[in-house]
């Protein structure tokens, strides 16, 4: 079966990728907009296969690096990225056969790095101090060149450079905003971050009509909109051409995330920051004059930023998040749970001696004994009913401890030496009731207390 579009039926997840015939949704806005004559579109690039307007980018780049030659079979791809790149071309490579790796920045949204090791990418987090901003990755650019550089089968399609990034808009976001429009298109505004979306759209759509505006929504110095740049960021990009543009304005952080808020409650529209920056950038610029049809590109949808959602609106966060709507009265489970590490702590080795702990094995309520001895010495013998945790895999294996907290847990070495700190680690964990066995298991065979071999 071949791709339908008209039916939106697709042979592959790739069949989905939009082009003239197949474009992403153009919906005009009715509610915000504070103009009576211009006309305003938004363009919802989230319905694109993996999400963002950089799907698009990641299949061109990728199909122009294979019409070259350069990316094949047996080779893979390093790319740094605020996100959106990463999580198209992961995707793009899963259906392909190649694998990713990106370092970015820790000012990346947690939501959009955990994706991308959800997708499968090897994702290199780096240092903020390395990454000033969202969206201006200077050191994660150069560690994806260095990395690709050390190794000649990991490829850098290099979207900050790459002519491929503004061809796959001069190819489909350009030709589907013409045609969408049917011709009447007067005003393209988007925000830049690599400036693929501008330089791209901007130069197929003044190739149709050059008279149309094409105009630059910039975020301010120091912003935090994810994948953006300031006008000092923007020289780390080559695809950034000013002279092909007819203006730019800057936006402020409170511009762009109050639009944003706006377009998801008046609109119904489930935009992004980005958008919100771009669309108050066309508010700024675009004349307020009949037959002015202006088009605003929104990058991707609002479920990636809870974590800006929450910085920018701290009443919206969960009822913990200080200044929350609805807070409890009282301390947060996190204060609760906090000061219940406390106090088990200031209690740090509470112990049991071997014919204590003999009697309470008799007994009904027995604690369950972890033995963190190494392996083969819990296997040569151990007390009766013992579990072995070894001390050096107790971090990692913590999940195998009982999830009810309350449960009585005794820890047993050899000498009771190391069983000690042990507790304290079980005790920060939040168990209540766990001590250390005084003298260890040498001490239980030394009181002649029965044992077990495995
Ligand atoms: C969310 C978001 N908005 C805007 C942009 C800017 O698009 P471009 O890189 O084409 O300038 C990006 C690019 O990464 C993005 O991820």
């Amino acid at each position: 079966m071949a791709n339908d579009h008209s039916k939106r039926t697709y042979d592959s997840i790739l069949g989905m990728l939009s082009s003239e015939e197949n474009p992403t949704p153009l919906v005009r806005l009715n509610r915000v907009t504070p103009f009576q004559h211009a006309q305003v579109f938004v363009k919802l690039e989230w319905y694109n296969p993996f999400g963002a307007v950089k799907d698009r980018v990641a299949a061109n780049l990728v199909r122009d690096a294979e019409e070259r030659g350069i990316l094949g079979p047996g080779k893979n791809l390093v790319e740094a990225t605020s996100g959106n790149t990463g999580l198209g071309l992961a995707m793009i490579g899963n259906a392909k056969g190649y694998r990713l790796q990106t370092p970015l920045s820790m000012a990346i949204p947690l939501e959009k790095r955990t994706v991308l090791r959800f997708f499968g990418a090897k994702v290199v987090e780096l240092d903020d101090t390395l990454c000033p901003a969202p969206g201006a990755p200077e050191g994660a650019i150069a560690r994806a060149h260095d990395t690709a550089k050390a190794d000649p089968t990991t490829i850098l399609l290099d979207q900050y450079a790459n002519e491929a990034n503004p061809d796959a808009h001069f190819r489909a976001t350009g030709p589907e905003i013409w045609r969408q429009t049917d011709g009447k298109v007067t005003h393209f505004i988007a925000g830049v971050g690599t400036c693929g979306t501008i330089t791209g759209t901007g130069r197929y759509l003044k190739s149709r009509n050059p008279g149309v505006k094409v105009f630059a929504a910039i975020p301010e110095d120091g912003h935090d909109i994810p994948g953006v740049r300031s006008r000092r960021q923007l020289k780390q990009t080559k695809l950034y051409r000013p002279a092909e543009y007819d203006g730019d304005v800057e936006v402020t952080n409170q511009e762009a995330f109050g639009l944003t808020l706006r377009l998801n409650r008046e609109e119904s529209i489930i935009a992004g920051p980005s958008s919100g920056m771009a669309l108050a950038a066309a508010f700024k610029l675009v004349p307020d004059e009949p037959g002015v049809v202006a088009v605003v590109i929104c990058p991707d949808n609002i479920f990636k930023y809870a974590s800006s959602i929450v910085r920018h609106f701290p009443d919206l966060g969960p009822a913990e998040l200080p200044g929350a709507l609805n807070a409890p009265v009282g301390p947060t489970k996190n204060e609760q749970f906090l000061e219940a590490m406390i106090e088990n702590l200031k209690n740090p080795y509470d112990s049991v001696a071997v014919n204590a702990l003999s009697e309470e094995m008799a007994g009904a309520a027995k604690p369950l004994v972890v033995d963190v001895r190494p392996l083969d010495q819990f296997t040569d013998l151990h007390v009766p009913g013992a579990v072995n945790l070894p001390q050096s895999e107790l971090a990692q294996r913590a999940g195998e401890l009982p999830a009810d907290r309350a449960t009585p847990i005794v820890m047993v070495c050899g000498i009771g030496k190391f069983s000690k700190p042990t507790t304290l680690f079980l005790k920060s964990m939040g168990y209540r009731n766990v001590r250390s066995l005084k003298g260890g298991i040498n001490e239980w065979v030394r009181k002649g207390l029965p044992t077990e071999k495995r």
